[in-house]
C-alpha cells in the first residue's frame, strides 16, 4: 500500500506538468471571469501536479519554499469555517506536494485550527515544520485585538494549549503575534529562549512588530523569522522590516501573500465583501481601491503573459526573488488553488528583470495600503 511517506518521497521525482499547467492558466487569467468558473468546474485534487517547492532556511529550520497558512480553513475570515474532512485532504495533499511548512495560531476559532491541523499532521508529523502563535488575552472562547498578554505566565498558558490542541509535545516555530506594550520584548525572547532549552520549541519569531523590537528581541536570543503583511500591493515591510532581517540573518514570513486574493485577479468594482469578511475592512478591498490598483494587478498579469504565469503565481515568484530567506505562506482551502500557488517556486526573475518590474511599480500609486512610517511602531 502506498503510504504518506511514499509520497512525498515521489516529490523529488523529475519536475512536470508545470510548463502546461501553467501556459493554460495564463491564457484563462485574461479572462478572469472564466478563470474563476474553470476552477470551480476542474477543481479535481491531484489532477495536475505542480513542482515541489525548493527548500530555505528559517533559522536552523528547513522548511519548504512556500508555507501553507491554515487560518482560512476554520475562521471564517474568507469563506464559512470548512469541516475536517474537506480539510484534512488539503492538508496532507500540500505534504504530498511537498509543502513542508504549516501557519497556525491560538487566536485562529480560537483553538479550532490548531485542533484541525494537529490530527492533520499527526502522521507525518516529523516531516513537517509546525508554527503557532501566541500572546493575546483569552477569556474562554473570546479574545480582543487589543487585550495582548505577553507575561510569561500567559505564553506557557498559551504554548500547553496549543501543544495539546497539535497533538505534539514541541513546535519547531512559535512567535509572539503581537507585540504587548506593557511586557519588555526582552522579558518575552527570556521567556523563548526558556521555552527552546526546554525543547518545548525549536525557535521563536515576531509577528507584525517594528525594527527596533527585532533588534532588542535578538540581542537576548536570536529571532529566527518575523511575519508581516507583504505582498505586490501591500509593500510596507520594505520601510525598513526587511532590511533589518536581511542585516541579522532573520528570516521573514510574508502573510497575505496574494493581497487576500486580490492578486487572483477575481475582484473588480462590484465586488463586495461580507461584514464577517476581514477585506471588508481591508483598505485595499474597498470598491473605489479594487479600481485605483487595477494598474498594479494589470502589470502582474503582464509578467504573467511574459512568464506564462498566472498573477497569483508572479506575486508569490516576486517575493520569493526579493531575498533568499523570504517564505510565503499563501492560505488555501483548495488543493488547485495550492497547486497553482507552488507553481510559483519555479518562477524565477533576473536581476535586471526584477529591477525593470520595481521601476515599473514605483510609478504606480497604491490605494488603501499602510503608510511607510507605520512600520515603525509595533501594530
Ligand atoms: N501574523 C499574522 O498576523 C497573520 C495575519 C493574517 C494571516 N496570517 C497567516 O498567513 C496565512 C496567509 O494569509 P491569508 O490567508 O490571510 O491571505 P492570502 O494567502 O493572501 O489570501 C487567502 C485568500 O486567497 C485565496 N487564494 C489563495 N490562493 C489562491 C489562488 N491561487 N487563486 C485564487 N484565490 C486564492 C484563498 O481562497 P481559497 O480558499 O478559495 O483558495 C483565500 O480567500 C494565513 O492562512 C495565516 O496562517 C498571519
Amino acid at each position: 500500500m502506498k503510504t504518506m511517506k511514499d509520497n512525498i518521497d515521489s516529490t523529488k521525482l523529475p519536475r512536470r506538468g508545470f510548463l502546461g499547467l501553467t501556459a493554460g492558466l495564463a491564457a484563462m487569467a485574461a479572462t478572469p471571469r472564466l478563470l474563476a468558473e474553470t476552477e470551480e468546474k476542474s477543481g479535481t485534487p491531484g489532477a495536475a501536479k505542480s513542482p515541489a517547492p525548493g527548500r530555505r532556511r528559517l533559522g536552523s529550520l528547513e522548511v519548504s519554499s512556500i508555507g501553507l497558512g491554515c487560518m482560512g480553513m476554520t475562521n471564517g475570515v474568507y469563506n464559512p469555517p470548512r469541516s475536517h474532512e474537506e480539510m484534512i485532504p488539503v492538508i496532507r495533499g500540500a505534504v504530498d506536494r511537498g509543502v513542508t511548512f504549516f501557519d497556525t495560531a491560538e487566536i485562529y476559532g480560537p483553538f479550532t485550527n490548531e485542533d484541525l491541523v494537529g490530527p492533520a499532521l499527526r502522521p507525518i508529523r516529523d516531516q513537517v515544520v509546525l508554527a503557532t502563535k501566541i500572546g493575546f488575552q483569552l477569556e474562554g472562547n473570546t479574545w480582543n485585538y487589543n487585550k495582548r498578554n505577553s507575561r510569561p505566565e500567559n505564553i506557557r498558558r498559551a504554548l500547553e494549549g496549543s501543544l495539546r490542541r497539535l497533538q505534539t509535545d514541541h513546535v519547531e516555530l512559535l512567535y509572539l503575534h503581537r507585540a504587548d506594550p506593557s511586557v519588555p520584548i526582552e522579558d518575552v525572547a527570556g521567556t523563548f529562549k526558556e521555552l527552546i532549552a526546554e525543547g518545548k520549541i525549536r525557535e521563536y519569531g515576531l509577528s507584525e512588530v517594528s525594527p527596533a523590537t527585532v533588534r532588542r528581541a535578538h540581542a537576548v536570543h536570536p529571532v529566527a523569522a518575523l511575519q508581516s503583511e507583504y505582498s505586490v500591493l501591500e509593500r510596507v515591510p520594505e520601510a525598513g522590516t526587511l532590511q533589518v532581517c536581511q542585516e541579522l540573518g532573520i528570516g521573514f514570513v510574508p502573510y497575505c501573500p496574494t493581497a487576500r486574493a486580490y492578486l487572483a485577479d477575481i475582484y473588480n468594482e462590484y465586488s463586495r465583501f461580507a461584514p464577517e469578511d476581514r477585506r471588508s475592512s481591508t483598505g485595499f478591498c474597498t470598491p473605489e481601491a479594487l479600481v485605483a490598483n487595477r494598474p498594479i494587478l494589470q502589470l502582474v498579469r503582464e509578467w504573467g503573459v511574459r512568464k506564462s504565469a498566472t498573477p497569483v503565481q508572479i506575486g508569490l515568484a516576486w517575493l520569493l526573488a526579493q531575498d533568499p530567506r523570504i517564505v510565503p505562506i499563501p492560505g488555501t482551502t483548495k488543493l488547485h488553488h495550492l497547486e497553482e500557488n507552488l507553481g510559483a517556486a519555479a518562477i524565477t526573475f533576473t536581476a535586471e528583470e526584477l529591477a525593470e518590474f520595481r521601476a515599473a511599480l514605483k510609478a504606480l500609486p497604491v490605494q488603501g495600503v499602510r503608510a511607510p512610517e507605520t512600520v515603525q511602531v509595533d501594530r
